[in-house]
């Protein structure tokens, strides 16, 4: 036999210097849950370890992250009821706490980076990324909402807007209002393949934000799809965005893959809330080495092409590989 690939697995040393892919602190973003007021925090029952945190106790845990080396956090306002309404419109008061806590935080740490959330529902009584009038999700009407919010956020002083909403035609539009108004500066992470899925479930927990009615199958892409992705993809990268993204990550490899193939841009995955709750809840249960299939995870989302990975795990990855 003149191959014998096993003489490359046979002891540690050489299986680490032959490793083809890492993963590191450099690669992942944090998502995080904004509470308003002070010293409030609450754990969001569908996803053990991840808390909602008041602006205070969010710096605290900011600062902890920061020195794990975890630079980037994708930072999602959990709004009360009694802010909803229709039109999204506490999206863009300047007064509103979400708005507020970015500005602080940027002050506070200015060499992290921040990403926001552009969509709708979490602001909207209907629980839609889009403005919904007659059961409908209107397009070209949601993009005047969204390009107001993207300015608000791109005056606290935030890096980056991540547009999750998936209505046509809105990175290209958010680009514009942010150029027109000299936020050429601030970067576009686009949701560029998101896909209508069962595994937000836990996030829409974190956020009270589940649809009042219907699905997101009119905005999110069809789970069997993949041609599509690319036709998402060639859109924003033409309207101009800086990042690709692909969400969820575990169950879209192949797009992460093909995505990584034909674009030149950095490629993102969001490894989402359910992706989570699936491996925290067989940990808990012990039926899974929940620790060995978080690294195995993150490291097969790495492999298939994500320059960058936002995940729940980014926090306890960087503690365990530190420890
Ligand atoms: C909504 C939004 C969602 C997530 C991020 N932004 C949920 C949805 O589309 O309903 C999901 C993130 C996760 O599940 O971790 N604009």
């Amino acid at each position: 036999m003149e191959r014998r690939p096993r003489r490359n697995r046979a002891s540690q040393a050489i299986r680490d210097l032959s490793q083809e892919t890492h993963v590191t602190a450099n690669d992942l973003i944090y998502p995080l849950f904004l509470l308003e007021g002070s010293h409030k925090k609450t754990e969001v029952k569908s996803m053990p370890g991840i808390f909602r945190l008041s602006i205070d106790l969010m710096l605290k845990e900011m600062e902890e992250c920061l020195k794990l080396g975890i630079k980037g956090f994708d930072v999602f306002p959990v709004v009360e009821d009694f802010h909803k309404d229709k039109l999204a419109t506490k999206s863009y008061d300047r007064g509103f706490f979400y708005l507020q806590a970015l500005q602080t935080i940027k002050k506070e740490f200015p060499e992290a980076l921040i990403i926001t959330d552009v969509a709708m529902d979490p602001y909207s009584s209907d629980g839609h990324d889009g403005i919904v009038k007659d059961g409908k999700i209107l397009n070209d009407e949601t993009l005047d909402v969204l390009g107001q919010m993207a300015l608000a956020q791109a005056e606290t002083g935030i890096d980056m807007i991540g547009p999750s909403d998936m209505m046509d035609g809105r990175v290209g539009h958010l680009r514009n209002v942010l150029d027109e108004a000299g936020f050429s500066h601030v970067g576009i992470m686009a949701y560029t393949a998101k896909y209508a899925s069962a595994f937000y479930g836990p996030f829409r927990d974190a956020l009270d934000s589940a649809p009042k009615f219907g699905d997101k199958k009119t905005y999110q892409m069809n789970p069997a799809n993949r041609k599509e992705a690319l036709i998402e993809a060639e859109l924003d990268y033409i309207e101009g965005a800086d990042v690709l993204m692909v969400k969820p990550a575990l169950s879209y490899l192949d797009v992460i893959s093909d995505l990584k193939a034909n674009y030149d841009l950095p490629i993102a995955a969001y490894n989402v809330s359910g992706e989570y709750a699936m491996i925290k809840a067989a940990g808990l249960q012990g039926w899974l080495d929940a620790d060995r299939v978080r690294d195995e995870v993150l490291l097969s989302i790495k492999r298939s092409g994500a320059d960058m990975i936002l995940t729940y795990f980014a926090k306890e990855f960087c503690s365990k590989t530190r420890a």
